[in-house]
């Protein structure tokens, strides 16, 4: 990680000269988009929505190729303030540190905008607007005062005609002048931030940017605090390519302002194909090639970097593959075109393998799976997921470091390894083996198997309500009468007396018992468990017992706090669950217990 870099502020008065550390001043990974963009002295940033930042594949690439970052949604006004004078900053405030951890600026986006604007704006009497909005920018630049480098201050003022946005509840209460306000509560609030407006089809001519053009030239001649302009430049690739790019973005620098592109994506009617993807490369070589023609643009941001995240496909339905890559983080050929522009060349393939994983580990989770978990391996690009092999074939593959491999038989060892994948499709050598026996079927029902799902709104209310269901994946009839499940979890304080219900079962709920069992000590995820049985019947080789709604509250319906519980899935269809044991005549022939 580069070092935050030194910043030399100038004081006017006294002409004193400080060196200060700032926010740091980019990224930089070497060979990366940004690291090109250092080299002519802009940078190259992203936007990034909050599913991304949970998305460590994601944050690989976020962190190595951009120097700076634009949450696509969490600063926008219905996440900050959803209710007047309710300000939430925690979105956006997980932004700001991400970008902090890898030496990334910020671009806030965006403070003053029609959309995604809470209805309680629109619904103020106009006297009471201008408030509101300046209340609202005080209160969001000022918390993440000396954090932001740039501020969308006021987005999407025009039409396409060129025609002011009348419809936007600012300028219906205050007309033009609400952008001026605008911008005096921003330069007020955080004076170090540059403070930008921002539209789209302004960036290339025509009537929009024309108007463009005369706001800003109106609002520079009034001594209103205006930095820059930002051209988003959403391109499609059936619409052409914005005419007299460069010498548009000229212009307004030539007025004193700094630009920028500020949201590039380039998509294209489904499905992908060879001619459409070329115009997609000439589209983003061009719109970077018109931002290094002009010395005051000072920065280029793709409006996501892959399309696993790109707005394209739901504002624009039956477009996509927007983004420089693709949704399993492959570099597409609009990549090189853009590191192209950027003086840098093709990229060398990638042709390194992760390391292999190590540590891997298998326990048999009853008579018919097992769970294995491993370390994270490493690549140069960042792995992207894992292949899991069980007796040379490959079963699966995971996302993150564990597997649970189901439909095994009981009585039987077995050998797993594991191989880790990158985005380029490398794959690393295999991990050590790992073994483990599954556990004998029991009482002549071998291949009994829990499946569970979650049949409870809330995690944290005052029941717990799993629903399960029995299935025989074994070769003969299983005695049900034998049979008991048990589904793990915390009291989590208040009585330590519980009800147990069937709300339903299709078996009936009369064949099935159910009663709440303390534990002797606690374990982790556990101090009770619900234990269900049967009280006859007999399920045959291949069956299920359908579905058994269960529902267990304390006696002073006290709440619980769910996620934590040795056998709780976050999940709202059934799948077998390793975690709900299930015992013949006692013994446990499936599952793992906590
Ligand atoms: C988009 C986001 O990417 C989406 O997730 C959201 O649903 C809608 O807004 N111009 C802008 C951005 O200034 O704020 C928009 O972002 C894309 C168009």
């Amino acid at each position: 990680m580069p070092l935050p870099r030194l910043r030399l502020v100038a004081l006017a008065a006294g002409a004193a000269l400080l060196l200060t550390p700032l926010a740091p001043a980019g990224a930089a990974e070497p060979g990366s988009l940004d690291a090109l963009a250092a080299a002519q002295g802009r940078r190259f940033g992203t936007a990034v929505d909050d599913a991304g930042l949970a998305d460590p594949a994601y944050t690989t690439v976020a962190a190595r190729e951009f120097g700076r970052v634009t949450p696509a949604n969490a600063m926008k006004w219905d996440a900050v303030e959803p209710r007047q004078g309710a300000f939430s900053f925690a979105r956006g405030d997980a932004l700001v540190d991400f970008a902090r951890a890898h030496g990334q600026q910020v671009r806030g986006h965006t403070l003053v905008w029609h959309s995604q604007l809470p209805g309680w704006v629109a619904a103020l009497p106009a006297a009471q607007v201008r408030g509101a909005m300046e209340n609202h920018i005080a209160q969001v630049a000022g918390h993440w005062k000396g954090k932001i480098h740039t501020w969308d201050v006021v987005n999407e003022p025009f039409n396409d005609d060129g025609t002011f946005r009348t419809t936007s509840p600012f300028y219906a209460a205050m007309g033009e002048d609400y952008i001026a306000y605008a911008f005096r509560a921003a330069r007020a609030a955080d004076p170090d931030a540059k403070l930008y407006l921002n539209d789209y089809n302004t960036e290339g001519s025509g009537a929009k940017a024309d108007a463009m053009y005369r706001l800003a030239s109106r609002l520079k001649a009034q001594g209103v605090p205006l930095d820059g302009v930002g051209f988003q430049v959403h391109l499609a690739t059936q619409y052409g390519f914005p005419y007299g790019m460069q010498a548009n973005l000229q212009r307004f620098a030539d007025l004193g302002l700094d630009v920028a592109i500020t949201e590039l994506d380039v998509r294209m009617p489904l499905p992908v194909d060879a001619a459409k993807t070329a115009v997609q490369n000439d589209y983003y070589r061009r719109a970077v090639e018109a931002c290094l023609g002009v010395t005051r643009c000072e920065s280029v941001t793709v409006w996501d970097f892959t399309d696993k995240y790109s707005w394209v496909p739901s504002a624009f339905p039956g477009q996509g593959s927007a983004a420089l890559y693709d949704e399993q983080y492959r570099p597409k050929a609009a990549y090189d075109a853009v590191r192209q522009a950027l003086g840098g060349g093709t990229t060398p393939p990638d042709t390194r393998a992760p390391s292999a994983p190590v540590g891997l580990t298998a326990t048999a989770a009853g008579a018919t799976s097992a769970t294995l978990a491993w370390q994270a391996a490493t690549d140069d690009t960042g792995v992207t997921g894992y292949d899991v092999y069980r007796d040379g074939a490959r079963v699966g593959s995971a996302a993150a470091t564990s597997y649970t491999d189901t439909g095994l038989s009981p009585s039987t060892a077995y050998r797993w390894t594991v191989r880790a994948r990158d985005a380029a499709g490398n794959v690393s050598a295999a991990s050590a083996e790992a073994t483990a026996t599954t556990a004998p079927g029991g009482g002549g029902a071998p291949g009994l198997v829990v499946q569970h799902r979650v049949n409870d709104q809330s995690a944290t209310d005052n029941q717990i309500k799993p629903g399960l269901r029995l299935v025989n994946r074994g070769g003969a009839a299983a005695d049900l009468s034998r049979v008991t499940l048990r589904y793990w979890f915390t009291g989590d304080g208040g009585s330590s007396s519980f009800s147990a219900w069937c709300d339903y079962a299709a078996v009936g709920c009369g064949a099935v018992r159910e009663k709440v069992v303390a534990l002797p000590a606690g374990r982790p995820g556990a101090d009770h468990y619900l234990e269900v049985s049967f009280a006859s019947g007999s399920l045959a080789a291949g069956a299920s017992t359908g579905e058994i709604q269960l529902r267990v509250n304390k006696t002073d319906w006290s709440a619980f706090t769910e996620a934590d519980d040795h056998s709780y899935r976050v999940a709202s269809s059934y799948a077998d669950a390793p975690k709900v044991t299930a015992y013949v005549d006692g013994v446990l022939v499936h599952g793992i217990e906590p």
